[in-house]
């Protein structure tokens, strides 16, 4: 069973597919702790819903440099709780060496665009207002880039004439809901 810690800043609907996988049996793993920088964010609250370990990362106020005191200090409480392997999901800071060199190719995030297109924020938006035909999804591992690691899976949606930023972001996400967990379950047993 892999055991693996969960870093959010949102709402955790990536978070809640990798449980239902969990909970499906097709997933061998275990959340073994969930992080969030935001205490208000919903991943914190869906967690603690589910009887999982959910705590906060302060950043110091700071809004949204990840200092690197706090994140070797994220990577001693990853270590601790045992996890194994580091999904970012929604996680809205960037990681750096602390925490790279904590797990080093052990650290997986999914961005809501065809890398290396769209990197950075709002991928979903900035996919629309480019007039993009199609967009999707990438699970890759995190290097000290942003959205540059290793590319390890993607899956496509067609962008349609009438998508708002909206629109294209649901259809993203239930690819993101299908391929986050598949690709977790190729680092079961490695
Ligand atoms: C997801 O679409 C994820 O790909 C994106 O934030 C959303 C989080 O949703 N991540 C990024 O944009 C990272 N730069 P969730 O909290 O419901 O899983």
């Amino acid at each position: 069973t892999l055991k693996l810690g969960v870093l959010g800043s949102g709402s955790g609907s990536n978070m809640q597919a990798i449980m239902d996988a969990i909970d499906a049996g097709t997933l061998n793993a275990e959340i073994v702790l969930v992080l969030s920088d935001n205490e208000d964010a919903y991943i914190l609250e869906r967690a603690r819903k589910a009887g999982l370990r959910a705590e906060v990362i302060d950043c110091g106020g700071f809004k949204t440099k990840f200092p690197d005191d706090k994140q070797a200090e994220v990577a001693r409480r990853l270590k601790e709780a045992g996890v194994e392997l580091v999904c970012l999901a929604g996680f809205m800071r960037l990681v750096k060496q602390p925490m790279l060199d904590a797990y080093p190719e052990r650290i997986l995030n999914i961005h809501p665009s065809l890398l290396p297109n769209y990197p950075g924020l709002m991928a979903w938006k900035q996919a629309v207002e480019d007039g993009a035909a199609e967009s999707g999804c990438t699970v890759h591992y995190v290097d000290a880039g942003m959205d540059t690691g290793p590319i390890i899976e993607q899956a496509k949606v067609p962008v349609l004439a009438d998508d708002t930023a909206e629109t294209l972001h649901a259809r993203i996400q239930v690819e993101e809901h299908r391929l986050y967990p598949e690709v977790i379950s190729q680092f079961v047993g490695k």
